[in-house]
């Protein structure tokens, strides 16, 4: 083994956390946890993994269970697109007969990239492929100072290159976990300690003094900002609901009654705008409540800012196809996006 990979593993043995994903080498359940930690820290995921496990401890149990259950179990983590793929992928793997048990057939299955196919035949199979997160990124940008952007082709191909070529033959296993678990906690992003660093000595990035400018990042994504007007639209027992059928990060939630635009809307604009106007013909009455101060929220390539416009009546509440009334008792039982259950946690607090 290199001399490299000998002290990143003595420095896993000291340092490494307790996580629940690592006691195990069932492919099932590390797949569960780098599906979630995809765009999730590992703060955040950790209860979500408890939990999800615990609901479905067998991708049999998952490929069996209801769309609007799992959905429901991935409520608040966002990029839902994660559990829809983990659903679809699972019914796959149950009628090919099980979990796949190399590094091209996990690839083959539904929301699993080149790191994540990576990781499971590692973590699971000890497969020696490299598992190349973006911590691992950061580590091998800095210790042998790449230029490349690691948002580009070559940049991309350059590190997956020396991760390769380091990866010992055997115990690949415990080689990535602890790989990533260097880029996590001591080559960290920002300020790192370099004094503690047992690569110190052979960081390119320490030695040129470059170890805050890299990795470099292209930021080539550009972000497009959406306007989103959502109605509260309520009576004393019921509000409105939309169960959002869109092929997109919100696919298959529930969502209020939504009105989307690329300029920013008040209240007087939402008056003045045509999809207003079917709601208005369908409540001959209502009372306007306000509108709460845009709520922006940051995804990876868009930024959203929404608006609650919350609109109260006395009677029946109306309700189109594709709506359903909800009784506000009953609010708990559907998947909602965060930003959504944001508001509704905001006015239990009132
Ligand atoms: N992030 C992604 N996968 C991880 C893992 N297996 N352990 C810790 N952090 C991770």
């Amino acid at each position: 083994m290199n001399d490299i990979s000998s002290r990143i593993l003595a420095w896993y043995d000291m340092n490494k956390r307790d996580l629940p994903w690592r006691d195990t080498r069932d492919p099932y359940r590390i797949w569960i946890s780098e599906i979630i930690l995809q765009q999730t820290r590992v703060a955040q995921g950790y209860d979500y993994f408890v939990r999800f496990v615990e609901r479905f401890p067998t991708v049999e149990a998952l490929a069996e269970a209801a769309e609007d259950e799992v959905m429901r179990m991935w409520q608040g983590l966002g990029y839902y697109s994660r559990a829809r793929n983990l659903h679809a992928a699972s019914k796959a793997v149950v009628a090919q007969g099980g979990f796949p048990t190399n590094y091209s057939a996990i690839r083959m299955l539904k929301g699993v990239g080149d790191y994540t196919a990576a990781a499971i035949a590692s973590f699971a199979f000890d497969e020696p492929v490299a598992a190349v997160d973006g911590n691992v990124c950061r580590v091998w940008a800095r210790l042998f100072g790449i230029d490349a952007p690691i948002d580009t082709t070559l940049g991309k191909r350059m590190i997956a290159e020396i991760a390769q070529e380091l990866l010992p033959a055997t115990h690949a296993a415990k080689y990535n976990q602890a790989i990533m678990e260097f880029g996590a906690l001591q080559c960290v992003p920002k300020s790192p300690d370099c004094l503690a660093c047992p690569l110190a000595d052979k960081c390119v990035a320490l030695a040129e003094g470059r170890v805050e400018e890299l990795p470099i990042k292209s930021h080539k994504t550009k972000v497009t900002p959406r306007y989103l007007s959502y109605l509260y639209i309520h009576n004393a027992e019921e509000l409105l609901l939309h169960k959002r059928v869109a092929n997109d990060i919100w696919q298959n939630l529930y969502e209020l009654p939504l009105i989307e635009t690329a300029e920013p809307m008040d209240a007087d604009r939402l008056f003045g705008h045509a999809d207003f106007e079917a709601w208005h013909l369908l409540m001959p009455s209502y009372l306007y409540k306000g509108a709460t101060a845009g709520i922006k929220h940051v995804l990876s390539h868009r930024v959203l800012h929404a608006t609650f416009h919350e609109i109260e009546l006395q009677g029946q509440l109306p309700c189109p196809e594709g709506f359903v009334c909800v009784r506000h008792d009953e609010l708990h039982r559907y998947a909602l996006p965060r930003l959504i259950e944001r508001y509704f946690e905001g006015l239990a607090k009132k």
